[in-house]
């Protein structure tokens, strides 16, 4: 069986959606919070299983000897190490064929990376097959409000110059259901530095806005504190806004700039770029 978890997610759903297009629904199972939002994959014949990385127990019987499992990190920035370590233990005691994780670019070192460094070393040491998806950043992290954006007529971050790589979930997705089905060989203890095409700078992504919008958008680059009350200010957690600030910091030191062409490589296409990325969000 393919087992993703996360799979109610964004990126979860997609990799399900991935797989349905490629192998019958009963060799695909998901394990998440909720079977009430998992109801239309268990209509279509997936198998739900219902776990919660906070409850060990809930994962014994997530997975089989031979499954291909998709372990998509928590999405609780602070209690993901324990909360992995128990997915990772539910997969060794079950003696999976392959523990694909959703980690971070291997040359990131602000805080957000610490605990995907973290997984990654658990499922080293736990001894099973692995992959590790290395993602990059989302092209959507920053075109979750574009029209939002593009009204207020300014980009602001505190990452400089620095360069992106971004690509949207459905590339890191088809990436995944790529290295579950096994298409090409030798994903087992693979790394893969996955990332888009080409990285762009914000000034770039104000730009792109600018000229897909036809209205005036400028980048404004801020000094980190300014950042912080900024998204504070617009009304996230100041522990998360922290992160974020600190994420910038890593981008100006180019931590998320890299384009090795695996994700083109492993998807056998192009990865979306930012314009039609952008193109896409401001037309929906
Ligand atoms: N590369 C990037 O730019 C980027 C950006 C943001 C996040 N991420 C990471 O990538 C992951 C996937 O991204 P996404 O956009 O799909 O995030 P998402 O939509 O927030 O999905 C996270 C998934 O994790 C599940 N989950 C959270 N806590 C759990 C728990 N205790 N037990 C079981 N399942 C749990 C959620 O379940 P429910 O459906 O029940 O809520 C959801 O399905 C995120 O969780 C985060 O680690 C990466």
């Amino acid at each position: 069986m393919y087992v993703v978890t996360g799979a109610t997610g964004q990126l979860g759903r997609l990799v399900v959606e991935g797989l349905l297009a490629k192998v019958p629904a009963s060799e695909v199972a998901v394990a998440v919070r909720s079977a009430e939002k998992a109801a239309d994959l268990a209509a279509r014949g997936v198998a739900v299983r219902v776990v919660d990385y906070d409850e060990p127990e809930t994962l014994a019987g997530a997975f089989a000897a031979g499954d291909r499992v998709l372990l998509i990190s928590g999405s609780e920035v602070g209690r993901r190490i324990p909360q992995h370590r128990a997915v990772v233990d539910a997969a060794k005691a079950a003696g999976v064929a392959l523990l694909a994780y959703t980690s971070i670019l291997g040359a990131a070192t602000f805080r957000l990376a610490d605990e995907h460094k973290a997984t990654e070393e658990l499922i080293l040491a736990s001894g099973l097959p692995y992959a590790f998806l290395r993602n990059g950043w989302y092209t959507e992290n920053y075109l979750g409000d574009a029209a939002g954006t593009v009204a207020r007529g300014v980009v602001l971050g505190s990452a400089g110059d620095g360069r992106i790589a971004t690509a949207p979930r459905g590339d890191y997705a088809d990436a995944a259901v790529a290295v579950l089905t096994g298409e090409g060989a030798g994903h087992e203890n693979a790394v893969y530095e996955l990332s888009g095409d080409a990285a762009w700078s914000l000034s770039e992504l104000a730009a792109e806005l600018a000229q897909a919008s036809g209205k005036p958008v400028a980048h404004r680059d801020v000094a980190p504190a300014e950042h912080l009350a900024a998204l504070v200010g617009a009304g996230l957690p100041e522990g998360f806004a922290e992160v974020l600030v600190d994420v910038d910091a890593g981008i100006a030191r180019g931590e998320l700039a890299g384009t090795p062409g695996d994700l083109a490589r492993l998807i056998g296409r192009p990865t979306v770029p930012l314009a039609e990325s952008v193109r896409t969000a401001l037309s929906s």
